[in-house]
């Protein structure tokens, strides 16, 4: 779907559309870029003006023909949030989206508010682990319980599996991050939104597909075209990526997205004007940033690869043995990304060893940003997730997650190759 630019009748691609979808200079003084709207609340033109805008944000009444919603209060709505939206939601494929305070803010407001007490989340491990957290330790508190399954090729028939142990009408979410963090392993996408319209036959609150898109979206996988309902990201990562902001987003249907707005609006979980107006200046080299970043990452998982201190890689499209994860990825990625796993021979021990030689690239968790980034996952970002489990789902003790940055190609071979020296 590609939208007009609003500057001329024409449709364009959504790098164009970044630098121009859903702002009017004129509105603004001429200025070029979108001011930053720095503004608890907006002044109403008239009382009548503002019964009205406050009917259309609380859902009062339908919206007139061509009528546009009013600006109301910051926490309500904000230029900086919804130009950012619907650049991104252009980009994603979808109607509309919403733009929280963190990824986690977006992950649990979202999650609040479609579930119900009662309700069974299917998801996939490992996760990030604070989205871990919140469906193993918080969710439960309120009636609502999460079923794992491991990420990857067999995940639609094995959460079709526990739909069928569990009672398929209660299953409200399939939950999958893809590739998932930190073990770049893939899920079908097509195959879980299949699996969720099975489950929803005849049910009046279908089953929904929620992805995390955060480590390849929306430059290289867009899951709304294989049939998902909400993508979600925690936008701290790439879409902000020079690790100077936190914030997170969700894109989907107006339906949803509305359930989705009236939780954030009554939370109160939107990220602030500034932190929107950095999105939105970020959003314009997104595209530009996530290729290049790419191009290297695949020449140091290469690098890996051959290395002899190293027991494993996982780069999305490089396991050539593994057909079933190659499939997915031929099917639903237009490239890998940036974020590359690797097992150092040695378990942890080793991997500290790697971990404190690095010189170039930095010992930081997080991803995405214009630096490289290591970290070890079973004693840092993923530390709430049992070991044992962890193991299972491929986290071992020598792994180590690098997030590929802009700095010169052959510095980071160089410094890669260092740190590995003493393993
Ligand atoms: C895949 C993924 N989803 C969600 C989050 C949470 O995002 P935030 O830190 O912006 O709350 C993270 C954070 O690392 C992540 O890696």
């Amino acid at each position: 779907m590609k939208r007009r630019h609003p500057l001329g009748d024409v449709e364009c691609n959504p790098e164009t559309l970044a630098l121009g979808l859903g702002y009017d200079p004129k509105l603004s003084e001429g200025s070029v870029k979108p001011p930053v709207f720095l503004t608890s609340t907006f002044q109403f033109e008239s009382a009548d003006a503002g019964r009205r805008f406050f009917e259309l944000a609380y859902g009062l009444r339908q919206a007139d023909p061509g009528e546009v919603p009013g600006l109301i209060y910051s926490r309500l709505n904000n230029p900086n949030l919804q130009i950012f939206e619907e650049r991104l939601s252009a980009w994603d494929r979808t109607e509309a989206g919403a733009t929280f305070a963190s990824g986690m803010a977006a992950i649990s407001t979202t999650l609040l508010a479609l579930l119900r007490p009662g309700d069974v989340v299917l998801a996939t491990s490992p996760v990030y682990g604070g989205t871990h957290y919140l469906l193993e330790h918080i969710l439960p508190r309120f009636g609502i319980t999460t079923r794992w399954v491991p990420a990857g090729s067999d995940a639609a028939q094995a959460m079709r599996a526990v739909a069928e142990e569990v009672g398929p009408d209660t299953v409200r979410a399939l939950y999958i991050e893809t590739p998932a963090n930190p073990s770049n392993v893939m899920t079908d996408i097509a195959a879980i939104a299949g699996l969720a319209r099975d489950l929803s036959v005849g049910r009046e609150r279908p089953a929904l597909t929620l992805v995390d898109n955060t480590f390849l979206g929306p430059v290289f996988q867009r899951p709304a075209t294989l049939g998902a309902d909400l993508i979600i990201y925690s936008a701290t990562k790439f879409i902000g990526g020079h690790s100077d902001l936190i914030a997170g987003v969700v894109t989907g249907s107006r339906i949803l997205l509305h359930h989705v707005l009236e939780s954030r609006t009554i939370m109160g979980t939107m990220c602030n004007p500034f932190v929107g107006w950095l999105l939105l200046r970020s959003l314009e080299t997104l595209s530009v940033r996530m290729r290049r970043q790419a191009k290297s990452a695949r020449a140091l998982a290469t690098l890996l690869a051959d290395h002899p201190a190293i027991e494993r890689v996982a780069y999305p499209g490089m396991d050539h043995d593994d057909l079933a994860q190659q499939a997915i990825y031929d099917r639903q990625c237009s490239g890998a990304g940036s974020l590359v796993s690797f097992e150092v021979k040695g378990g942890q021990p080793a991997a500290y060893r790697v971990l404190d030689r690095f010189q170039i690239i930095r010992l930081a968790v997080s991803l995405g940003g214009t630096e490289s980034l290591v970290e070890h996952p079973m004693t840092m970002t993923h530390s709430d997730i049992p070991p044992d489990q962890l193991e299972r789902y491929g986290v071992r003790p020598g792994l180590i997650r690098l997030s590929v940055g802009l700095e010169h190609l052959s510095d980071l071979k160089r410094d890669l190759r260092y740190a590995l020296a003493e393993a």
